[in-house]
């Protein structure tokens, strides 16, 4: 019998040769239905460097130029933020489909129009929530819909960014720096990955958002914490400069709790113990034991065959997508749930600063009540 012929691989194109272009050019060589065929940026030698780093046969650093030589059937953008709306348009223009980074785009009203175009263009649209297709968030989704905690009924996601980091100090010694000048600043750039973990199991399309976020040494905000109340789910999401670097979410369910660690890659869970009195002291951590070798023998396995890779949901995340285009079937993550993410960070920032104005308004009064005392 004749084998099935492959699909003719697509022609991927890459805008933006910064940090994580790395990360999209290593993962797109180890999915079949991609063909990279150029990059571009702003600054031709970082395009020239990742280009022979990948063995890229195109390199530019105009985009336009990129379109009408490389003709590519897909755009990977991956440049600052406020860049994804404006190159996104441009690619879709030029008929192709597109892989933005996250954040989406700098605003809710430019998501709505970038979806739009994308609609009427008739393409398909991909960003980044590459956690969502992580073996370790996967394995929970797969655990949760088997009834392991019952109803999902809280979620709790961490995100440690320590400040002093090899990120975190590009930003805060650099005060013109393009993540600075985002609406939500460093949280805009940072807060998608926990965020869209929490909204993966929390439906609402308008949950309650309270936020707050605070200054510590910098003069600009570098801690986050939000509140997000659905009808039945709630969500609490805390950003910290100053804990070390992680990456954990916790799915409380009306039955227990599972720990994600994305970090660690490994999945703990916690029911309540099923003997009575002290009995239950020794079975609670004789079970986290048997866990924890559990979670030690998959991590091995996963070690031995190469599996273990950080950015393994990128590569799921973009062999699914490729896939949609290339079957003509649903996008991974549908438009509207672009466009809810982009709008519930919109509210939180919204809310930081009207909480931030209101101290600010009160601050004047406290100091004259010192004055009179
Ligand atoms: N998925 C993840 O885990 C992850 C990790 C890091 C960054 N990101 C996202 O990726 C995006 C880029 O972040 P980064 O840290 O790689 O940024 P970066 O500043 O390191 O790189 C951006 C690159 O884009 C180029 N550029 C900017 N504007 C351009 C334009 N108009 N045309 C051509 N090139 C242009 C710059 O010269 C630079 O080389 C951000 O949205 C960020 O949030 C995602």
């Amino acid at each position: 019998m004749n084998k099935p012929v492959p699909p003719p691989r697509l022609r991927m194109a890459l805008i933006g040769c910064g940090q994580i272009a790395d990360a999209h050019l290593q993962e797109a060589a180890k999915v079949d239905s991609v063909e990279v065929v150029a990059v571009c940026d702003m600054h031709m030698d970082l395009a020239k460097q990742a280009a022979a780093r990948f063995r890229v046969p195109g390199i530019y650093d105009n985009l336009d130029r990129m379109l009408a030589e490389a003709k590519p059937d897909v755009v990977h953008i991956t440049t600052p933020a406020h860049t994804h709306g404006p190159l996104t348009m441009k690619a879709l223009a030029a008929g192709c489909h597109v892989y933005v980074e996250k954040p989406f785009t700098l605003d809710a009203i430019e998501a709505e129009t970038v979806i739009a175009a994308a609609e009427s263009a008739e393409k398909k649209l991909c960003i980044g929530h590459d956690q969502l297709f992580d073996p370790t968030w996967l394995d929970c989704r797969s655990r949760i819909a088997a009834g392991q905690i019952g109803h999902v009924r809280h979620i709790e996601s961490t995100l440690g960014y320590p400040i002093s980091g090899q990120f975190g100090a590009v930003v805060a010694g650099d005060p013109r720096h393009w993540v600075r000048q985002l609406p939500g600043g460093l949280f805009q750039n940072t807060i998608s990955h926990p965020l869209y973990r929490i909204l993966d199991l929390l439906p609402d399309l308008h949950p309650r958002v309270e936020a707050r976020w605070d200054r510590t040494k910098y003069d600009f905000p570098t801690e986050l914490w939000v509140q997000l109340r659905g009808a039945e789910i709630t969500g609490s999401l805390t950003f910290s400069s100053s804990v070390y670097a992680q990456r954990v979410t916790r799915v409380y369910g009306d039955q227990g709790m599972l720990e994600v660690d994305f970090d660690a890659q490994t999945i703990r869970r916690h029911t309540a113990p099923k003997l009575p009195g002290a009995f239950g002291r020794l079975e609670m951590p004789f079970r986290q034991w048997r866990e924890g070798a559990r979670n030690l023998q998959r991590n091995l396995w996963r070690f031995l065959k190469c599996e273990i890779h950080y950015f393994s949901g990128m590569r799921n995340l973009m062999a699914e997508f490729y896939r949609s285009i290339q079957q003509d079937t649903e996008q991974p993550i549908t438009n509207a749930e672009m466009l809810r993410v982009t709008r519930i960070m919109d509210e939180i920032f919204a809310d930081c600063r009207s909480r931030e104005e209101r101290v600010e308004e009160f601050v004047p009064e406290t100091r004259e009540l010192e004055v009179v005392r």
